[in-house]
């Protein structure tokens, strides 16, 4: 069989609702229907990607067990309605990692420990990582196991602001040992109402600052995504040719092509990270962790 290059991308902003989940679930699905693997890890006590992907959170049943040794990740795996698309739901439980971990020396490897074993096994295409709108620990711990920071973002005003905040979290886990080689993955505009003026103007001056870091595709607002999560569905099966949809479709096509993971071209992306260094277990280092 082909080797597959997992790759680990967190989906991340503190900004609350600007499509984080939505852009999890959608891409999860869009990607698991050309064909790629894909395991999405709830990383949110809301549960709002397990719900949306049909799922009934259920206690002692999400990556909490892992985190905190009392399971093995393999064994959290849950499968879904549809062909390819796993997932690793949340529990109420997660919130209280917090706790746990911030006595831990080495808090800012438990994450990337725990997935350790899945990437290796070279099952999955892409591992997405739905975070919650906070910058905690286990939020931190979850950026150091990346590869890469994915940012929705809405068109308005402060949107920049959150965005300069994720900006120094990598580059302080980049500094301080924790994930020398994470990068921001790319910038995905959510909810685009294009047509007003306020919108076009966050989007050319997003454009200005990344760069080509902003994914091409954009994704609309539009009501049928809002509704398929009642519906534990995600808008790409739940009504396949909506605008919500197309946009979706386009935009793991787009994502499949800049972080490839199969043949050539994945192991060359692989040969450009650096290797890792050691992980961080002095007390004094890891106290940089959290980031305010
Ligand atoms: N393209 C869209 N068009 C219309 N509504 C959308 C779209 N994307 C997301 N929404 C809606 O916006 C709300 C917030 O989206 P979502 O839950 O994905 O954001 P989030 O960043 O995960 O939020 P949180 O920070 O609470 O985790 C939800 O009600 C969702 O259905
Ligand atoms: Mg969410």
């Amino acid at each position: 069989m082909e080797k597959i290059v997992t790759r680990v991308i967190a989906v991340a902003n503190q900004k609350g609702g600007v499509g984080k989940t939505t852009t999890v679930v959608n891409l999860a699905a869009a990607l698991s229907k050309t064909r790629h693997t894909v395991l999405v890890i709830d990383l949110d006590p809301q549960a709002n990607a397990t719900t949306g992907l049909g799922l009934s959170p259920q206690k002692g049943v999400s990556l909490y067990p892992c985190l905190i040794g009392e399971q093995q990740i393999a064994d959290m795996i849950q499968p879904t309605a549809y062909e390819n698309l796993n997932i690793i739901p949340s529990e109420v439980n997660l919130s209280g990692c917090e706790i746990d971990l911030a006595q831990r020396p080495d808090r800012l490897q438990v994450v990337r420990n725990v997935l350790q074993a899945i990437r290796d096994a070279g099952v999955f295409d892409y591992i997405l990582l739905d975070c919650p709108p906070s910058l905690g620990i286990l939020m931190t711990s979850t950026l150091a196991a990346a590869d890469g920071i994915l940012v929705p973002m809405q068109a308005e005003y402060y949107a920049l602001e959150g965005l300069s905040v994720m900006q120094d979290l990598i580059a302080r886990l980049k500094a301080n040992g924790a994930n020398p080689a994470l990068e921001l993955n790319g910038i995905l505009m959510t909810m685009v109402n294009s047509n007003t003026r306020l919108a076009q103007d966050v989007i050319a001056e997003v454009r200005e600052h990344f760069g080509d870091k902003v994914y091409e595709t954009m994704i609309p607002r539009n009501v049928r995504t809002t509704e398929a999560p009642s519906y534990g569905q995600p808008v790409v099966f739940y009504d396949p040719s909506c605008r919500g949809s197309e946009a979706y479709r386009a935009f793991a096509k787009e994502f499949a092509k800049r972080n490839p993971t199969r043949g050539e071209a994945a192991v060359a992306v692989r040969a450009e990270t650096p290797a890792q260094e050691p992980a961080v277990t002095n007390q004094e280092e890891a106290g940089d962790d959290k980031v305010s």
